[in-house]
């Protein structure tokens, strides 16, 4: 990051976080703070706290927490890099040149694409609307019912049969070749010795990003040729994984309905938006992805997955359904009649049987079972158990309680088992979940197993700085032994005799950890649990580490006087006199050394 520290520092100022957030969020006053809604997991009671004071938020729900820099990156699933640009703009702030974010090479590069796009994207628009040559693709967009409102709202295109109409228009716009093959506009034709544009003779579908950022293309054939769609190949700003065709349209009334359609293909969406299904996406030929969820968990709170009939499709799309079932979606699959996709459905039986058909949706853990016993002798115990076995892990997952017996209650009916052999196998399948120790850097941290009283001290240092003075006197950084409470305090320390100022934001800053931030953020805004004169809070906390520092000396000392009495070590009195300070330090504590 080539952005100063102080610069970050003006531009968080200059963004209102509540602002800010209300653009994504309805949010409502509440006492000092504001209350709303948690984007981020679906809840029925507001968890979701943003306070316009310390302009930080943080959900005491699922724990998510940050300042205005982090919401924008979760939010939008944006870079940090990019949540600076995005903020310094919108404040009118300049970054100093020789700081510029653009002297970040990936940016610029990124940038340098997006733009490229958009021109690209005009230049098959343009072609479609105005060109003679594109009447047979007028002719095809029209048999596929598709409607000139459709065509407009998703910038669809032709790409010329020439073949090199992009390539020339582009090199007189002073576009270089080099680009442009990086770009994936044109290619190099190993047979023709030359260079003629990717798609040609193709429709064009422009791929959007959730922010309406053209990132890649899709062209379908006019006809029964192979292959039906080429796209563009992956680049820094396309990634299959994250991205969901339709969502920078459909994303508010996801929102708003909270609720979302997965479809499989371009056509699927258009038709879909055209006949006023407003919520709808389409994965692009892959697999549902972690990153997909992550991404439609912050506006919906229920996923119907349309599934086109065909067995590949299915098993395609549920290699990553996998991953639905322990994040706080619902879900729901439905598999469509034999031959049908969502378009030609739509088109055949209109939207009222669409919406119909659509209440054959069977739960996740229903939708398993279905395929699971399929072929499954019920009579013979081995077959009984092999569904178990499939479906259980499954149900271990979900989150919640309620819905968990539920489901339990139904398999063991479904495979006349008692609910308690059920149960049973669960807890088993519950127990050896806990030794699963999951990689990365804090990801199965639970911030209860650092010590209650370096976190209550951290809070007080992190709200109220001036009070560093009286802990550093007191204890020491080797003093806290939590995992990130130690980091924390050292830092703060740090800052301290630097002679730089503490802020909470500034620790954030300096960490950059989504997690941290989490910490951070519900010290900050859990008032409750520091009401009172701070000073004489810490005076008492304080008190305690040390008193527990010396306990623990204490302890340590009366193991090994234990040892010199038995015989198995040598006598040395300095360890007994020790011993006596640190009893007598330990006022209130009467126990004196009787072995004396
Ligand atoms: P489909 O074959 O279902 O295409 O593939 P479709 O969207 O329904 O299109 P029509 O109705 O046949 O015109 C689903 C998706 O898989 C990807 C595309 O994203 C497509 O929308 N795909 C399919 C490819 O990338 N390449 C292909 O050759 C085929
Ligand atoms: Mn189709």
């Amino acid at each position: 990051m080539v952005v100063s520290e102080e610069i970050i520092v003006r531009i968080r100022e200059a963004n209102d976080i509540v602002e800010i957030i209300s653009e994504y969020m309805v949010l409502k006053k509440l006492g000092n703070n504001f209350k709303g809604l948690c984007p981020f997991h679906s809840e029925k009671t507001p968890s979701f706290i943003v306070s316009p004071q310390k302009q930080i938020y943080h959900c005491f729900g699922c724990g998510e927490g940050g300042d205005v820099f982090s919401f924008l990156m979760k939010i939008d699933n944006i870079s940090f890099v990019d949540a600076v640009e995005k903020l310094s703009k919108r404040a009118n702030i300049n970054i100093p040149h020789k700081l510029s974010l653009h002297n970040d090479k990936s940016l610029r590069e990124r940038k340098t694409l997006y733009d490229l796009y958009e021109k690209a994207m005009n230049f098959y628009s343009d072609f479609l609307l105005h060109e003679e040559e594109s009447v047979l693709a007028h002719k095809y967009l029209k048999s596929r019912g598709i409607s000139s409102q459709i065509i407009n709202k998703f910038k669809i295109g032709y790409a010329s049969k020439r073949g090199d109409v992009l390539l020339k228009k582009f090199l007189n716009k002073g576009f270089s070749v080099d680009l442009l093959k990086k770009a994936g506009l044109i290619s190099f034709s190993e047979k023709k010795k030359k260079f003629s544009d990717f798609f040609w003779n193709r429709i064009i579908f422009p791929v959007f990003d959730a922010q309406g950022r053209i990132v890649a293309f899709g062209g379908r054939v006019l006809d029964s040729g192979l292959p039906k769609y080429i796209n563009s190949s992956e680049s820094m700003i396309f990634n299959k994984r994250k991205i969901l065709y339709g969502l920078n349209f459909t994303s508010s009334r996801i929102r708003e309905s909270k609720k979302v359609l997965i479809l499989e293909g371009y056509i699927d969406v258009l038709t879909g938006y055209q006949y006023g299904l407003e919520n709808v996406v389409a994965t692009l030929g892959t697999a549902l992805t972690k990153e997909h969820i992550n991404i439609l968990q912050r506006y919906a709170e229920e996923v119907v997955i349309v599934f086109d009939s065909d067995n590949a499709g299915i098993s395609a799309a549920l290699r990553g359904i996998n991953q639905l079932i322990d994040s706080n979606l619902k879900i729901k699959i439905v598999s469509l009649p034999q031959g049908m996709d969502p378009d030609n459905f739509l088109r055949k039986k209109g939207k009222e049987a669409f919406d119909n058909f659509l209440k054959n949706s069977l739960s996740f853990i229903d939708y398993q079972f279905k395929i699971a016993s399929k072929d499954v002798d019920f009579s013979e115990v081995e077959g009984k158990i092999r569904v178990v076995n499939k479906i259980l892990p499954m149900i271990v997952q979900i989150k919640n309680e309620v819905e968990k017996r539920e489901e339990v209650r139904k398999l063991a009916e479904r495979l006349s088992l008692a609910e308690e052999t059920l149960l049973l196998e669960l807890s088993k399948i519950n127990k050896s979940n806990k030794f699963k120790t999951k990689e990365g850097f804090l990801s199965d941290y639970k911030e209860e197993k650092d010590p209650l009283i370096e976190r209550d001290i951290l809070q007080i240092l992190l709200t109220e700085p001036v009070y560093i003075k009286q802990v550093k006197e007191k204890i020491c950084v080797n003093d806290f032994t939590g995992e990130i409470t130690s980091q924390l305090i050292k830092y703060v320390f740090k800052l301290a005799s630097e002679g730089k100022e503490v802020s909470f934001h500034r620790v954030m800053d300096y960490f950059g950890d989504e997690k941290i931030n989490q910490i951070i953020t519900r010290m900050i805004l859990n008032e409750a649990r520091m009401r009172g004169n701070k000073s004489e809070i810490l005076e008492k906390l304080l008190e305690n580490m040390c008193r527990c520092k010396i306990t623990k000396k204490r302890n340590e000392l009366e193991k090994e006087i234990k040892a010199m009495l038995s015989g198995e070590k040598e006598k040395d009195l300095n360890k007994l006199r020790e011993y006596n300070d640190l009893t007598k330090q330990l006022k209130g504590s009467q126990r004196e050394l009787r072995v004396l």
